[in-house]
């Protein structure tokens, strides 16, 4: 019979032969940031998550500083929304103002932005909307400006999170032509239609007000198709590539590692942060021990990089462990 439990048997012996850890340099904290002044509010459905201006912004970067993660990925929620989301590509939007304050007091933290219209439109969804349709290819341009004028106002990673088709290669040609052929685009590739997503719809005031994302979001029954998706970005030319959510398809994480030789990422949505947080808080669980599992979770699948709410808590449980 063979003995597992030798080597289970103390500590000591089980940190040597641990299979997976979780480095804080791959985590990366999502920040929410919005117009107006000396504002930190809390987002009422994601416990432990607030939205600032950008005068208080510096409270969050201090702690994203001393937790020593990987960097944030910032998303704005400006106060005039419009159609054609124009905030999104205004070169003194809410966005590029936390960008260009981010780089000016902290030169050296990695800002990765998401590219989308619906935090910016009146009718919250991911692109230009005639006769309540989303229409494609009238999207392009405006996430291409998106992402230049974000590049330009010091963004280091471009993030498209809108799923139309084609996004990628508009995007990377008109940084090239821009003159940010070196920022790299971290590709939100197989993104779902997900439940999972409404408290951040909550926090970045970003939901549908008509209608759903489906068209244009995948189907959550699709593995295979969501190879295509990554497939069809890295040939449009993105770094990166993204599985988003995490928790519901480390299926999709795992194949995504086996079949791609590209840096990946996994997004640990708002849902599956709230979930954890409300049964935390209502001590029906150990939240350090669910936090570490599933970050552990989702490492072992394959992600290389892990999007998630509970970055700073977790780099402070990461350090506790050392
Ligand atoms: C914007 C965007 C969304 C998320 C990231 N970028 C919302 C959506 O697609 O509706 C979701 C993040 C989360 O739930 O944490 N398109
Ligand atoms: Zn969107």
């Amino acid at each position: 019979m063979k003995r597992f439990r030798r080597l289970r048997s103390a500590e000591n012996i089980r940190r040597i032969v641990r299979e997976t850890h979780i480095d804080k340099s791959s985590l990366i904290y999502p920040v929410f940031v919005e117009e107006g002044e000396n504002i930190k509010k809390p987002v009422d459905s994601m416990p432990g998550v607030f939205r600032y201006s950008v005068d208080r912004l510096g409270e969050i970067l201090a702690e994203i500083r001393s937790a020593n993660i990987g960097g944030l990925l910032i998303f704005g929620i400006p106060k005039h929304k419009d159609e054609l989301g124009s905030c999104a590509y205004d070169d003194n939007g809410i966005t590029q103002q936390a960008v260009r304050y981010i780089k000016s007091e902290y030169p050296e933290m990695l800002v990765i932005a998401d590219v989308c219209l619906c935090e910016y439109t009146s009718h919250g969804h991911c692109g230009v909307v005639h006769n309540g349709r989303i229409i494609n290819d009238e999207t392009l341009p405006l996430l291409a400006k998106m992402s230049v004028s974000l590049a330009n106002a010091g963004a280091d990673i471009i993030a498209p999170s809108d799923m139309m088709d084609g996004r990628v290669a508009a995007i990377r040609k008109a940084l090239d032509e821009n003159g940010f052929g070196d920022t790299p685009v971290m590709a939100y590739s197989a993104k779902f239609a997900s439940g999972y997503y409404s408290p951040f719809r909550d926090a970045a005031e970003s939901a549908p007000s008509f209608g759903d994302r489906r068209t244009y979001q995948m189907d959550c029954a699709n593995g295979r198709e969501a190879m295509l998706e990554i497939e069809e970005d890295i040939a449009e030319g993105a770094d990166i590539v993204m599985v988003k959510p995490a928790l519901a398809y480390l299926d999709l994480v795992r194949a995504a590692r086996d079949r791609f030789d590209m840096p990946l990422a996994a997004y640990n949505v708002s849902g599956e942060y709230s979930m954890v947080k409300a049964a935390a808080q209502n001590g029906w669980i150990d939240e350090k021990r669910i936090v570490m599992e599933n970050l552990t979770a989702i490492k072992r699948a394959g992600a290389d990089i892990i999007i998630t709410y509970h970055a700073l808590e977790a780099a402070r449980w990461i350090d506790e462990e050392k």
